[in-house]
């Protein structure tokens, strides 16, 4: 085994795994997949023609070094497949192939291939084993860790799904080499995310080696991915469903998700919204007397390392405000903020002055 690698436990009431972090871990998966499971008869990878094709040799070989025989099943991981009917579809070849409950799947790719994935494990005959082997840096830090699985519907993203935690997480930061750098720097901000919102040592790590971070430095990428792993692995381990600590980790993601539906999908990743996010967080924060300055500076230097965020959405302070407030009215919610107190550690703050949060949207720059 690699001395390099990483492994950190995921513990949850219901469920316990390792996440293995590290360069080179494909070449390792059958012999890591071999010690949890010893009798792995029936194995399904699930992928992307895109991901196979870039990666698919690496994970073939490091099975098959543990004389694992896997039957690899293609879908499409563009945001418009993650739908019920890709589940479908994956379910019928399933079973065209004789999957039983015994069945192992292995979710290779982005997030799209992970949720689906964990969707289908989690309903395929009620339920079969499946491991994580994420291939995007968002899927690393976020999405193969925390058992949250699902598709899309019409009405909005991620409403069908299920909690369905993996037997394992395998991220070999190899694979990352590969991403085109924006997707790869998008991803970025969700690490910085879990550095404000609870490590500031994995923060200090970044004010120093962010060059070699955006370099894909392998010692660097598995420091700051294993803190900020280890970040969500500590709140998903006590908050499982989303009812109280977990909403930390979506630092950022109130405005992320309002300035993502302004710009249509189109012109801002996810990540770079959260890294928006992130820094109107930051100024609402200080704006309310809950952050010390020299702390907001310090996240707004880290945000604005990663590189230069694309321009927002050009949409008056006015209509964002009413945008953030859009989904909250739905559900007949109050809006409550994920907001930094001091570096590494945040708070979930609810009845923020509609005063403050429309100063702080003035001030994100004129291009608002
Ligand atoms: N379940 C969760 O907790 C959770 C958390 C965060 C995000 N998500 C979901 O994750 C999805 C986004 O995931 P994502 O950002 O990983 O994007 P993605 O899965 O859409 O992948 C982005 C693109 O990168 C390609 N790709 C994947 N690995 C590659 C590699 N190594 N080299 C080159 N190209 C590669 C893919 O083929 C795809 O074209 C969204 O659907 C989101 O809802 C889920
Ligand atoms: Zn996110």
């Amino acid at each position: 085994m690699a001395r390099d690698a990483k492994t950190l436990w995921v513990r949850t009431p219901t469920a316990r795994y390792p996440v293995w972090v590290g360069a080179g871990l494909l070449a390792q998966s059958g012999r890591r997949l071999k010690r949890l499971r010893p009798r792995c008869r029936q194995v399904f990878v699930i992928s992307s023609p895109r991901v196979w094709k870039l990666w698919g040799a690496r994970l073939s070989v490091g099975l098959r070094a543990a004389r694992i025989s896997a039957e690899v099943l293609l879908m499409n991981d563009r945001e418009e497949a993650k739908r019920l009917m890709t589940v479908e579809r994956l379910a019928e070849k399933l079973l065209a192939r004789g999957a039983d409950r015994g069945a192992l799947l292995v979710a290779f790719g982005g997030g799209v291939v992970g949720d689906v994935t964990g969707f289908l494990a989690a309903s395929y005959m009620r339920g079969v084993d499946y491991i994580q082997v994420p291939t995007t840096l968002v899927a690393q830090v976020d999405s193969a860790i925390g058992g949250k699985a699902g598709v899309n519907l019409r009405g909005g993203k991620n409403l069908l799904g299920a909690f369905h935690h993996p037997l394992a997480v395998l991220a070999d930061v190899r694979a990352l080499d590969t991403l085109p750098a924006r997707e790869y720097r998008a991803g970025l901000y969700e690490v910085v995310k879990c550095a404000v919102l609870g490590d500031s040592a994995l923060f200090r790590f970044l004010e120093r080696n962010m060059p070699a971070v955006l370099a894909r430095q392998p010692r660097a990428l598995r420091t700051a991915l294993a803190h900020a792993l280890r970040v969500k692995a500590r709140i998903v381990g006590r908050d499982v469903h989303e009812r109280g600590e977990r909403r930390l980790l979506n630092l950022g993601h109130t405005f992320g998700h309002a300035f993502e539906t302004l710009s249509g999908y189109l012109g801002l990743r996810h990540g770079e919204a959260v890294g928006w996010g992130i820094v109107a967080a930051t100024q609402l924060s200080h704006r309310l007397g809950l952050l010390p300055e020299r702390d907001a500076r310090r996240i707004l230097r880290v945000v604005a390392s990663v590189g230069r965020l694309p321009p927002l959405p050009s949409a008056k302070p006015e209509r964002v405000h009413a945008q953030l407030f859009a989904d909250k009215k739905k559900a007949g919610k109050q809006l409550r903020f994920v907001l930094p107190r001091r570096i590494g550690r945040a708070e979930v703050v609810a009845g923020v002055p509609r005063s403050a949060l429309v100063a702080t949207l003035g001030e994100l720059g004129s291009r608002l």
